[in-house]
């Protein structure tokens, strides 16, 4: 199983997909983890990264292209693998057509979480991530059963640098075109599923459990 989570920052694609992931067995592949991975290490790809992510603005596709070829050829990637915030551009979307056609393994399907922008800004401003695990969380929305605490392992969460106000209205304005477009890039192809990301968080997993399922329940 091969399949693509499109969606605006704060759509929910980190919250759907970690669940997903295990259920399906799965590699979940997120490119912003990875970044802030890499931004973590203080290595000068690091630091390089640090000037785009903290910012809100996209990473160049040469950087994430290559990310991505290396990640999808690691061992757990054979068995499948959801993309979290990869493709975010038309090239990037191309160039992931090439990396699939020479892997044999051909996208399933592309799953488009849908939210209002006002409502995005409320979700991203109240995110909390866990620093240990990366399970998200949202002082209203979703809180963890100890303020503070991760549920799944105890870390400690924080905000996000750019869950700021400033770096969020970038974020959805580097975006908002370039997703529409890939919607419309996959719809062509018949492969794009349409989820509504506003409902309740349960919901929506159920919703995108019974397309991946084809259907059932
Ligand atoms: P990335 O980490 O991918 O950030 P993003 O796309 O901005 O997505 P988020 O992680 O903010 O949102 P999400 O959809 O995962 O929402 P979540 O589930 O956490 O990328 C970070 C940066 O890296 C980018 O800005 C860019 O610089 C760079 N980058 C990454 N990929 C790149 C690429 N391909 N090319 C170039 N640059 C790239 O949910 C958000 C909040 O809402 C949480 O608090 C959650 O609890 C809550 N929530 C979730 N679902 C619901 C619900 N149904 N109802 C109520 N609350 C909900």
């Amino acid at each position: 199983m091969q399949i693509i989570f499109l969606g605006l920052p704060g759509a929910g694609k980190g919250t759907q997909a970690q669940t997903i992931c295990e259920d399906f067995g799965i590699a979940h592949v997120a490119t912003g983890d990875m970044f802030r991975t890499a931004k973590a290490s203080g290595s000068p790809l690091g630091e390089k990264l640090r000037s785009y992510i903290d910012f809100g603005r996209l990473v160049p596709d040469d950087v994430t292209i290559e990310i991505v070829r290396e990640r999808l050829h690691q061992a757990d990637a054979q068995k499948g693998f959801l993309l979290d915030g990869f493709p975010r551009t038309i090239p990037q979307a191309q160039a992931l057509d090439e990396m699939l056609t020479q892997m044999g393994k051909p996208l399933s399907h592309v799953l488009y979480l849908q939210v209002r922008t006002e409502e995005l800004l409320t979700r991203l401003t109240g995110r909390r991530v866990c620093a240990k695990c990366g399970t998200s969380y949202h002082v209203a929305f979703n809180p963890p059963q100890h303020e503070g605490i991760c549920d799944r392992c105890g870390g400690v969460l924080s905000q996000r640098a750019d869950d700021t106000p400033e770096a969020v209205a970038v974020r959805l304005q580097e975006n908002l075109d370039r997703t529409t477009a890939l919607a419309a890039f996959y719809e062509a192809r018949g492969l794009l599923t349409r989820v509504n990301g506003e409902e309740a968080i349960g919901t929506v997993y159920s919703a995108i459990r019974q397309t991946l399922r084809g259907g059932r329940s």
